[in-house]
């Protein structure tokens, strides 16, 4: 069942005369209980777009539906009554700095309507759930940032929440705190059933944690899916940016400058099908060598996608035919250009030279 539908979704700004179309025609379902992805480079409308499902900004044009009900129109209390429903964590924290975290869950509850008799357990409820029951008197500065967004989930989720909205929880922070907010958003997803959608622009951040993943450019939603089937098949070029621009092409740059003629070849494969077989079949068929540069596994969930960077040295008819079996064997094949690649090198990351094909 949806627990979220957006139909049609625009959010227009209009600023000094000129007209921002931020969110452009969005529809986008998720489900109960899942944790559903928005990526995207910046400015493409992401947080615009998530701030629609609790009306922190209201469409322009289109409706939103949370649980099966129409909210779009909602005012006053009705809206109040809405937001209880709807935890909200951002990058940021925003915690209040002068009284302490005890305080700032404190608050949370009494805009709830939580009888006051109830506080002070909910507070270390809320507190022992982030692993923070030793922080009630503590203030916001004197909190680490891991620490700190602990204490914005417990907040988030005072009012018992459905759906908790995360805007790049974890971009402020460093991985291993990072590592420790996902397992923490994990089991608040699994164990208390809580909905979660989820904006980043860190892939290896979805690939850990999304079930789904809608991918945003220039106000539109321009490809969504399971995460695997996205991040290991993408059809848009902003996926295949963000794909690309995680993975990298990694030939370790000292050797570029030195690597004999030939063709640099980056063979992909989906799933447990192994490279090795074929390509040994390749090199025995057709008289050529490949050498195996670099060699990466990336794990999407449970499943991997292997990249191998190969160089293939042969001549003429034999080395065309070589490359064209290489093509429509493996799951995904593309000839990188050498002279870029050692500028890709020195710079640090990889350059694509032809498409993306695929077998
Ligand atoms: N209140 C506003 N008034 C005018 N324009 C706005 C407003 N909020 C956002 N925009 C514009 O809408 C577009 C989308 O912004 P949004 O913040 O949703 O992008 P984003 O994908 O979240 O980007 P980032 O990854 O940088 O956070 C941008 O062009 C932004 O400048
Ligand atoms: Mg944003």
């Amino acid at each position: 069942m949806s627990v979220i539908e957006l139909k049609d979704v625009s959010v227009t700004f209009h600023e000094g005369g000129r007209t921002v179309e931020a969110v452009r025609n969005v529809s986008l379902n998720v489900d109960k209980g899942e944790i559903f992805g928005i990526v995207g480079f910046s400015g493409a409308g992401k947080s615009t777009l998530v701030r629609t499902i609790n009306l922190l900004e209201r469409p322009t044009g289109g409706r939103v539906v949370i649980d099966g009900m129409d909210i779009t129109g909602l005012k006053g209390a009705d809206l109040r009554a809405l937001r209880k429903k709807i935890g909200f964590i951002f990058q940021g924290f925003n915690l209040i700095t002068n009284v302490t975290v005890g305080k700032n869950i404190e608050f949370a509850l009494k805009a709830g309507g939580c009888p006051k008799a109830q506080w002070r357990e909910r507070i270390r409820e809320l507190l022992a759930l982030v692993g923070l029951e030793n922080k009630i008197d503590s203030y916001p500065s004197s909190l680490s940032g891991g620490q700190k967004q602990r204490v914005s989930i417990a907040r988030a989720l005072a009012n018992k929440p459905e759906i908790l909205l995360c805007d790049e929880a974890t971009s402020a922070l460093d991985l291993e705190t990072t590592e420790g907010i996902l397992a923490l958003l994990q089991r608040i997803n699994s164990e208390l059933g809580i909905t979660i959608v989820f904006i980043t622009h860190q892939l290896d951040v979805a690939k850990r944690i999304f079930d789904r993943v809608a991918v945003m450019e220039n106000g539109v939603v321009v490809e969504q899916g399971a995460t695997f089937d996205v991040f290991s098949t993408p059809k848009h070029a902003t996926t295949k940016a963000l794909v690309e621009r995680y993975l990298g092409i990694a030939v370790p740059p000292q050797l570029v400058p030195s690597l004999p003629a030939g063709t640099i070849v980056e063979l992909r494969y989906k799933g447990s099908t192994a490279l090795e077989p074929i390509i040994s079949q390749v090199a025995q068929d057709y008289g050529v060598s490949i050498n195996v540069l670099h060699a990466n596994v990336e794990y999407f969930g449970s499943q991997a996608i292997g990249i191998l960077i190969v160089l293939v040295t042969g001549a003429g008819e034999p080395l065309v035919q070589a490359l064209h079996r290489l093509k429509t064997h493996v799951f995904g094949y593309r000839e990188l250009d050498r002279g870029m690649l050692s500028v890709a090198a020195e710079a640090g990351q990889g350059t694509e030279t032809a498409g993306n094909e695929e077998a």
